[in-house]
């Protein structure tokens, strides 16, 4: 875990754009809205919410919304992500899915979650040890 004030930016902040993006989730079902908006570079921050189906399965985390969003803009480096949701001020950690997912773009990135109503950040790659990583062309067994 790592302290707030060691890391180059406002927690806090990004914690409540997160709880901002929070307020648009679809989850007629669950009724557990959750947020969550990314930091990249240079500043700029994307977002998303959790979307729910009547096909439970087809629901997408709030987490994966905002990444695929920032793909589709050209963002491909992620510095770090907050995520609210359910009870106000208690933590809502990513989902295994959703760490796998963000991982993939950037294992080191901050993950920002509040816990008794302040920011508390981690790292992912402690959230997520030993990820999947697609072996690179010439290291898989076929290829050889
Ligand atoms: N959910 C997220 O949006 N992110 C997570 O990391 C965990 C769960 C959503 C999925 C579903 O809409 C609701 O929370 C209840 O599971």
């Amino acid at each position: 875990m790592k302290d707030p004030e060691e890391i180059g930016f406002d927690a806090e902040f990004l914690l409540n754009e997160a709880k901002r993006a929070g307020t648009f989730a679809y989850v007629p079902y669950s009724l557990f809205p959750v947020g969550a908006a990314i930091l990249f570079e240079d500043g700029s921050v994307i977002s998303g919410c959790n979307v729910e189906n009547s096909s439970y399965g087809l629901s997408i985390c709030a987490e994966r919304n905002a990444m695929t969003t920032a793909v589709r803009e050209g963002r491909l480096k992620p510095v770090a992500i907050a995520i609210a949701g359910g009870s106000k001020g208690k933590i809502c950690p990513p989902c295994g899915a959703c760490r796998q997912f963000l991982s993939e773009f950037n294992s080191d990135m901050s993950v920002v979650l509040e816990e008794d109503g302040r920011p508390v950040i981690y790292r992912l790659s402690d959230l997520l040890p030993l990820q999947f990583k697609f072996p690179k062309i010439g290291e898989t067994k076929n290829d050889e």
